[in-house]
């Protein structure tokens, strides 16, 4: 007896979870599983042997593809994560006594927990800015103390494209802050943990607004569209790529079984992959933002540019809504949240959750 319901409450558990494994989360595009292409592609790589550390045939040709696409210039190489690839991009731009200028919503600056400072030894100087975007005119006010063994000394400019509040720069604007950076000696880093959906939403080649923008450093996101694992470093000027082999070595993020991440990366560009992945990904939050359209209740706080929609709401709802989905509240004192869609987010995920926000307003 004691036997058939230990196995009875065994089946229930199973089913409970499996029952919340299929729910969809709004959380983040980090919470979607891995395009089933990409899969394909790492079991293809899963033959024979191949020489490690990045000297297989993959992760050479892999190289190759990143000129193809962002010009004869791009330097790429694959590290493991977004933190790790803005780090050691940022190492390779500066020296401990340089600082990084970034706006205050800037991944490197809120959520990683104070590695960039750690690993680069530099200060970060926080930005104002105007839904995650920077002006040039408050960089300026920055750039200063050059030569002046009191102060640190200004670098970088670091960007995030889309910003972390999911709005972007115009080339023309990425132009101007590379100009701005480049009058002063220093250097522009795009944070592209996302490229894919700015280049998806933006629908111009990720290269007419890096490389040919004046970009020096790029940290070219894979995961959040539906990698497994990998993200690259690519450097636009060849003496930011001079001692990158060692840094990326002496940092962790070199990986010996290279082969797997090139033959993700070559699945996600060769045929636009990525782009398809982002186009569907950004289209579904646009489709979330018209669906509460009618819902005065859900204030639209951001423009909508690409995957993400951030709204005010009520208390009572969010903490309802929270009952039946997943996804965080982004500004606890202006009750503002932060709902994600990702590469396999379906309209019925939507229809479903706009469904229960008006179900709880009308209880
Ligand atoms: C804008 C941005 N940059 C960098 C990262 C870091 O990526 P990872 O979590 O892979 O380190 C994230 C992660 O959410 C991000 O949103």
């Amino acid at each position: 007896m004691a036997k058939a319901i230990g196995f009875f409450f065994i089946i229930f558990t199973l089913r409970f979870l499996k029952m919340f494994s299929m729910l969809h989360s709004f959380g983040s595009d980090n919470h979607s599983g891995v395009a089933p292409e990409i899969l394909d592609a790492i079991i293809s790589a899963n033959k024979d042997f191949a020489v490690a550390y990045g000297e297989d045939d993959l992760t050479k040709s892999l190289k190759e593809l990143f000129k193809t696409l962002l010009g004869d210039s791009a330097e790429a190489y694959p590290v493991f994560n977004g933190t790790g690839a803005n780090i050691l991009a940022l190492t390779a731009m500066t020296q401990p006594f340089n600082s990084i200028l970034c706006p205050s919503t800037a991944h490197i600056n809120v959520d990683e927990c104070g590695a960039p400072e750690k690993i680069t030894g530099c200060k970060l100087i926080a930005l104002e800015n105007t839904h995650g975007k920077v002006l040039p005119e408050t960089v300026r006010k920055e750039l200063k103390e050059f030569g002046s063994q009191h102060h640190s000394q200004v670098k970088v400019l670091s960007i995030s494209q889309p910003t972390e509040l999911g709005t972007l720069y115009t080339p023309s604007e990425i132009r101007a802050l590379s100009t701005l950076m480049h009058e002063w000696g220093c250097y522009l880093h795009m944070d592209g943990s996302r490229i894919s959906n700015a280049a998806a939403s933006l629908n111009i080649p990720v290269k007419e607004f890096t490389a040919d923008c004046g970009v020096d450093a790029l940290s070219f996101g894979g995961t959040k569209n539906g990698m497994l694992i990998g993200e690259a470093v690519v450097f636009f000027r060849e003496e930011l790529s001079t001692n990158f082999l060692f840094i990326r070595k002496q940092n962790g993020q070199l990986y010996s079984k290279s082969r797997f991440i090139a033959a993700q990366f070559d699945a996600f560009l060769r045929d636009g992959l990525n782009i398809r992945l982002a186009t569907h990904s950004n289209s579904m939050a646009k489709y979330l933002e018209s669906s509460l359209e009618d819902i005065k209740e859900v204030e639209i706080s951001r423009s909508v540019q690409t995957n993400v929609v951030f709204a005010r709401i009520p208390q009572k709802l969010c903490e309802e809504l929270q009952k039946l989905h997943y996804f965080y509240i982004w500004d606890q004192d202006s009750m503002e949240v932060r709902w994600m869609c990702s590469f396999n987010t379906t309209r019925e995920d939507i229809d479903r959750f706009v469904a229960d926000i008006k179900r709880i307003i009308n209880k």
